[in-house]
């Protein structure tokens, strides 16, 4: 299997590798099929993600997809981190080995999780803003 040299970057030296103590929202999403698992912690100021930061224990691709995914959406508005795809982390990471694909979806999952949990701690009803997570390896994601 080939990787590219920002994924194996990503994997060897992650972004954001952590927990963020009081965060305002936190996402833990898995894959039901390989087992790993993923959790987000967000910071949020003034509607923007101020701070990002992620643990996931699974293979190296979840690793670097998670790790990328916090860089593109750190600094961002809700809104916009909402719209990050894994197509677009994948692509950021200059593409990923067609069997490990499903390991970036995790990453949007997890992001995902994330604005939700960061709603119901405001009293805010998430579905309407960020739908219904589906359950990974359940052919919900495209996966
Ligand atoms: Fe499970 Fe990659 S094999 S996330």
């Amino acid at each position: 299997m080939v990787y590219s040299e920002k994924v194996m970057d990503h994997f060897a030296n992650p972004r954001n590798v952590g927990e963020i103590e009081n965060a305002d929202g936190i996402g833990e999403v898995g894959n039901s099929k390989c087992g790993d698992i993923m959790k987000m912690y967000i910071k949020v100021d003034d509607d923007t993600i101020s701070d990002v930061k992620f643990k996931t224990f699974g293979c190296g691709a979840a690793i670097a997809t998670s790790s990328m995914a916090t860089e593109l959406i750190k600094g961002k508005k809700i809104d916009d981190a909402l719209q990050l795809t894994n197509k677009a982390v994948m692509e950021a990471l200059d593409g990923l080995p067609p069997v490990k694909v499903h390991c970036s979806v995790l990453a949007e999952q997890a992001i995902k999780a994330a604005v939700s949990d960061y709603y119901k701690n405001k009293g805010i009803d998430p579905e309407p803003i960020v739908g219904i997570i589906p359950e990974c390896g359940e052919g919900h994601c495209g996966v």
